[in-house]
């Protein structure tokens, strides 16, 4: 089905913008036949020295099939935020779900330019009840935003100069669930706590920060989102990468005790 709202454009024009708009991260698709990540890549899929620095990911079906497990009635009526939501293809398929607002916001232009190019051309699903914002996490809590039942913080807490504080203003924005995907050191740590690391700001994947932390231990995580008041904590993924050694997990935290039984008790990577 198209959506006659969506702009139109001939299979090349969009083609030269998509190219023009390199790298992406996220393989959206705007048409049956062309996604933002085919383009560069028949599996929608590369490495970073691939990529221009960037790898390219294709994790709609994985996305949607987490959110089938903890919204098993749907997710009709519900708000989602996507805190670093790069090109915004989180937002764009909780939209798929019927959620009656997704909002996605990224410090960087370059991606939050990509998430408005998705919005206007993509044609196989609503693109409406859809909001995109160029902002640094530290500026959110200013802006007085509404809860959300379900906030995703993927790939933004390592690039934080003070990820507690960074958790603490997406979880005083969650009303239900919160999901905490996050790289980790490496090195097998047993002592609760952070490791201070540093990156460059020029990256496009990167903080923009230059001061930044990895958590030692899931441990770790589950005790600052325990002291955040989350009763219900899982985890859903736990994999180490062979070539760079990098550990990274995927947790869901719920408000709610037991509310996080509905997952499917499987932890991706072991
Ligand atoms: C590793 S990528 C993760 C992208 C996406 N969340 C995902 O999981 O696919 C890191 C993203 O965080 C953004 N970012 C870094 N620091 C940020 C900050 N302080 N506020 C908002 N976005 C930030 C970057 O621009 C980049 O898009």
């Amino acid at each position: 089905m198209n959506y006659p709202e969506a702009n139109a454009a001939s299979e090349d024009q969009l083609i030269e913008r998509i190219r023009a708009l390199a790298p992406w991260h996220h393989d959206i698709a705007l048409t049956a036949n062309l996604s933002t990540g085919k383009v560069f890549s028949e599996t929608g899929r590369l490495l970073p020295p691939e990529n221009q620095g960037v790898s390219l990911i294709s994790p709609r079906e994985k996305f949607l099939r987490r959110l089938g497990e903890l919204y098993p009635e749907g997710m009709s009526g519900r708000r989602f935020l996507d805190c670093a939501c790069n090109a915004g293809g989180y937002c764009f398929w909780a939209r798929e779900l019927d959620v009656s607002l997704a909002v996605g916001f990224d410090v960087r232009a370059h991606w939050i330019e990509q998430a408005r190019f998705v919005a206007r051309y993509r044609q196989v699903a609503p693109v409406d009840r859809i909001e995109f914002y160029e902002l640094d996490l530290y500026d959110v809590p200013q802006l007085g935003w509404s809860p959300f039942d379900l906030v995703y913080f993927s790939g933004i807490f390592y690039h934080l100069p003070d990820p507690i504080t960074g958790l603490k203003i997406a979880a005083a924005l969650t009303s239900d669930v919160l999901v905490l995907n996050t790289a980790m050191d490496h090195t097998g740590k047993q002592d609760m706590g952070l490791t201070l690391s540093f990156e460059g700001t020029e990256p496009l994947m990167s903080g923009v920060h230059e001061l930044a932390w990895l958590p030692n231990n899931p441990e770790t995580l589950y005790a600052v989102l325990r002291w955040l008041g989350f009763r219900d904590i899982v985890l859903a993924a736990d994999q180490t990468n062979p070539t760079s050694r990098r550990r990274r997990v995927e947790l869901y935290a719920a408000r709610q005790p037991g509310r996080l039984q509905s997952m499917v008790a499987h932890v991706e990577g072991t």
